[in-house]
């Protein structure tokens, strides 16, 4: 079972997560990060910002892979998710540029994108901990409901309701991309830890199916159910349609601290 947590602020979610990084890179300097984009993850950049700069550690053989990327925005757009990242991680936490990966939706050279980045995180030896966001749809990346559990990442139609929640990011609804490029919720799985956040009332139904529902390729979210180290942090809207709420509650206020997440 996931392990759920519900903490008070977004603030608090970004320090739990940005604690946990923080020691991964402390015992491995080389530690692959699986990143995602949109608004969920960024109380955890911001809290590896602060946590770098109060305490500096070598960062520099840090290494990372985006969750996804829009197809067909032009270069250097700057809401494609590869300036993003360079902005909000890259830039922010003064990562290796070199090192951190974004799957290529350029058009031109989109045929064989999917393989050489699945090739990409094979030969870094895989994803230790991937950060996970989670769409109205259920989606986790940008696999819409349907996706395959075993998909590996490859070209995905975005879901109206998906466009339209990320319309607030580009100038008008339509020039949200129609199509994106995602890693597979069969590459998802591989990651070693998944730990996946949600703030606000809009997720708590995502939530409650990806944590409780029945495992089905119709809530991408449910694959978390198939993983043996998944951690979810949620605020308290987010956790309200969960109906075994008391119970995780229960177990985090239980758990030894060196168990960690
Ligand atoms: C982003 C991603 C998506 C988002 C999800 C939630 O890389 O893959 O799955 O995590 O759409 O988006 P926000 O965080 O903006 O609510």
């Amino acid at each position: 079972m996931a392990e759920i947590v519900v903490v008070e602020s977004k603030r608090a979610a970004g320090e739990l997560v940005a604690a946990s990084v923080r020691r991964l890179i402390e015992a491995k300097a080389d530690t692959v990060l699986g990143l995602a984009t949109g608004s969920t993850p960024l109380p955890i950049y911001a809290a590896l910002a602060e946590s770098f700069r109060s305490n500096p550690i070598d960062v520099s053989r840090l290494r990372g892979f985006a969750l996804d990327e829009y197809v067909g925005l032009p270069p250097g757009h700057p809401e494609s998710y590869r300036a993003v990242i360079d902005r909000d991680v890259v830039a922010a936490l003064g990562l290796t540029p070199n090192n951190i990966h974004v799957p290529n939706g350029d058009l031109a050279t989109l045929e064989g994108a999917g393989a050489a980045y699945e090739r990409a995180i094979e030969a870094a030896g895989g994803i230790d901990l991937q950060i996970l966001g989670i769409g109205r749809t259920g989606h986790l990346g940008f696999n819409e409901p349907g996706s395959s559990f075993a998909s590996r990442t490859r070209v995905k139609t975005l879901a109206p309701k998906s466009r339209a929640d990320n319309a607030r990011f580009f100038p008008t609804p339509d020039d949200v991309p129609r199509h994106c490029i995602t890693q597979g919720l069969g590459t998802i799985r591989r990651a070693r830890h998944l730990v996946l956040l949600a703030f606000g009332a809009d997720k708590a139904a995502a939530i409650a199916a990806a944590v409780e529902g029945p495992v089905t390729a119709s809530q991408p979210g449910s694959a978390i159910q198939l993983h043996e180290h998944v951690t979810v942090v949620l605020d308290e809207a987010a956790a309200a349609q969960l109906a075994n709420l008391d119970y995780y509650r229960y177990i985090w206020a239980n758990k030894p601290a060196w168990q960690g997440i």
